[in-house]
C-alpha cells in the first residue's frame, strides 16, 4: 500500500535560509493548505518564478497558487505593519489573497516597544549581541511567556485592546526609561494605530486550528512551512544565539494546535554547504582564502532576505545534520544550492568533531569544536538546468550519495538554482 502522506512538514536543518520557501512553493502546486506555525517577520523566504523574485516573511510561500488556502498559526508573532506591507505587495503583483489567508486568534502581536527593546537590548549586550533581525521577535515571545502579551483576539476587540495596552505600556515605559534611559512611548497614538490594524485584521481572523483539523480528517494535502532552522531552536539550538520559538517539526504541532499524529512526513531542508546570519559559533565556517573560491555573496544569493546582511558561509557539517535530523525525525532531505559548489576544485564535508561523538550542548564546546574533514573532488562544471539525476556529473552524484550515507537519510529533492525548474525530484511526494 502506498504510504499516506497528506501532511508534510518542511523544516530547516541548519541556521535558517536553507531554501524552505522554494521547497514549499514547489510542493504547493499539489497542495490545498499551507500553514506557518511559528516565528514572525524575522523569516525571509524567497521564491523565484520565471526570473521574478517574491519574498515572504509571514505569509506562507504557497500563496502564489490560486488554489491554495494559507494559514498563519497561533504560535506565530505578527507585526501588523509588516503583514499588511506583504499583503500590499501581493496586491501589486496581482495575487488575490482575500478568502485564502486565515490568521489564528491565538497569535501574538508585535508592538513598536518590542522592536525598540530588541534593538536597545542588543546594543546593551555590545560584543555579546545575538545579531537578531531587530523585528521585536524575542521581546514579543517574552511577553507571551510572561503572560502579558496581546493577541489577535485582543487586538480586534477595541475595548480589550484599550485595557490591555494601557496596562502593558505602563510596564514597558518603565523599562524603557529605567533600564534603557529611553523616552516613553505615548499611549494614545499607539492605541489609535493598533485599533486600525485590528480593524483590518478582523476579517482574516479565523479558527485556523479547526480548519486544519477538518483538512486532516478529509486527508487534504497540507504543508507546514517551517521558519528559521533547527540550530536556531529556542531549546536545542546554539543557545543563546538562537531565535525565540520552537523551529522543529514538533513546533508545528504546538504552534498550529494540531495533534502530532497529523504530520505524516517531515522533509529537512539543507544547503549543500552551510550558512549562518547573525552571531554565534559556526564550526565549519570558511577561512578567508576558502571563501574566495566560492561565488561572491550576491551571486550565491547569500545576502539575508530580511535584513540584507551577508551570510557567513561554511562547509557542510554532518555533525549538525545528524543532530537536527534526530531533533526533527526527518524522513528525507531536500539538498539545496548544489550549483554554488559547481566551480570548486575541492569540496569538504565535516564528518564529525574531534574528541566528541555528540553535537556539543554548550557554547564552549561549540566554539572549540574541531571539525574532522573529508575531501571530495569538485565537478568543475555547471549543474544548473540539469534535467535528470543521471545527467549530474559523477563527482556531484558521489557527493550526494556520501551525504545520504553519512546522514543515513535519503535525499528526495536536489536543487541546482533558485528557479522552480532548477529542481531534481528523486521522490515526487504526490499521493498515488
Ligand atoms: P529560506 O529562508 O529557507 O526560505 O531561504 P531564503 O529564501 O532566505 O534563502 C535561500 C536563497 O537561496 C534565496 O535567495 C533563494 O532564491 C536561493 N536558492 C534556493 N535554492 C537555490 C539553489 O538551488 N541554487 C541557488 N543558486 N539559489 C537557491
Ligand atoms: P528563515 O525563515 C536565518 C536569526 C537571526 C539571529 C537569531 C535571532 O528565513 O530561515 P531573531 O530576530 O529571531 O530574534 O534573531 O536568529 N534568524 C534567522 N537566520 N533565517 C531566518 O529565518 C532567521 N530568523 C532569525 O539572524 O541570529
Ligand atoms: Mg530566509
Amino acid at each position: 500500500m502506498p504510504r499516506k502522506r497528506a501532511a508534510i512538514a518542511v523544516v530547516g536543518m541548519q541556521w535558517g535560509d536553507e531554501g524552505k520557501g522554494k521547497v514549499i512553493d514547489l510542493l504547493a502546486e499539489n497542495a490545498r493548505h499551507i500553514a506557518r506555525a511559528q516565528g514572525g517577520n524575522n523569516a525571509g523566504h524567497t521564491i523565484v518564478i520565471s526570473g521574478r523574485e517574491f519574498k515572504f516573511h509571514l505569509i506562507p510561500s504557497g500563496i502564489l497558487y490560486p488554489h491554495t488556502k494559507c494559514y498563519i498559526g497561533g504560535g506565530t508573532v505578527i507585526d501588523p505593519s509588516s503583514l499588511f506591507a506583504e499583503m500590499d505587495d501581493l496586491t501589486r503583483c496581482g495575487v488575490d489573497y482575500v478568502k485564502r489567508l486565515y490568521i489564528s486568534r491565538y497569535a501574538h502581536i508585535v508592538f513598536p516597544y518590542h522592536r525598540l527593546i530588541d534593538k536597545l537590548s542588543e546594543e546593551k549586550k555590545g560584543g555579546g549581541a545575538v545579531g537578531t533581525t531587530g523585528r521585536g521577535i524575542g521581546p514579543c515571545y517574552t511577553d507571551k511567556v510572561n503572560r502579558c502579551g496581546i493577541r489577535v483576539a485582543d487586538l480586534i476587540d477595541e475595548q480589550v485592546l484599550r485595557a490591555k495596552l494601557h496596562l502593558v505600556l505602563q510596564a514597558k515605559n518603565q523599562e524603557l526609561v529605567r533600564v534603557y534611559d529611553h523616552a516613553p512611548i505615548p499611549e494614545e497614538p499607539l492605541f489609535e494605530e493598533y485599533k486600525e490594524w485590528g480593524r483590518r485584521l478582523a476579517s482574516f481572523a479565523a479558527p485556523v486550528e479547526e480548519m486544519l483539523y477538518v483538512a486532516a480528517k478529509q486527508g487534504e494535502k497540507t504543508l507546514f512551512e517551517g521558519a528559521q532552522g533547527a540550530l536556531l531552536d529556542i531549546t536545542f539550538g546554539t543557545y543563546p544565539f538562537v531565535t525565540s520559538s520552537c523551529t522543529l517539526s514538533g513546533g508545528v504541532a504546538a504552534g498550529l494546535g494540531i495533534g502530532p499524529t497529523k504530520i505524516d512526513e517531515t522533509i529537512g531542508v539543507t544547503k549543500a554547504y552551510t550558512t549562518r546570519v547573525g552571531a554565534g559559533p559556526f564550526p565549519t565556517e570558511l577561512s578567508e582564502s576558502e571563501q574566495k573560491n566560492f561565488p561572491d555573496h550576491s551571486a550565491a544569493r547569500e545576502t539575508g532576505t530580511t535584513t540584507g546582511r551577508k551570510r557567513r558561509m561554511g562547509w557542510l557539517d554532518i555533525c549538525v545534520l545528524k543532530h537536527t535530523i534526530c531533533l526533527n525525525g526527518v524522513d528525507s532531505l531536500a539538498l539545496m544550492k548544489l550549483d554554488i559548489l559547481d566551480h570548486l576544485d575541492e569540496i569538504k564535508i565535516c564528518t564529525g568533531y574531534k574528541h566528541t561523538p555528540h553535537f556539543p550542548a554548550t557554547l564552549e564546546g561549540l566554539w572549540h569544536a574541531k571539525p574532522i574533514y573529508e575531501s571530495h573532488p569538485g565537478w568543475k562544471s555547471s549543474t544548473r538546468g540539469v534535467r535528470s539525476y543521471n545527467d549530474l556529473p559523477s563527482e556531484a552524484k558521489a557527493y550526494i550519495r556520501r551525504i545520504e550515507e553519512l546522514c543515513d537519510v535519503p535525499v528526495s529533492v536536489i536543487s541546482t538554482g533558485p528557479g522552480r525548474e532548477e529542481t531534481l525530484w528523486l521522490d515526487r511526494f504526490i499521493d498515488e
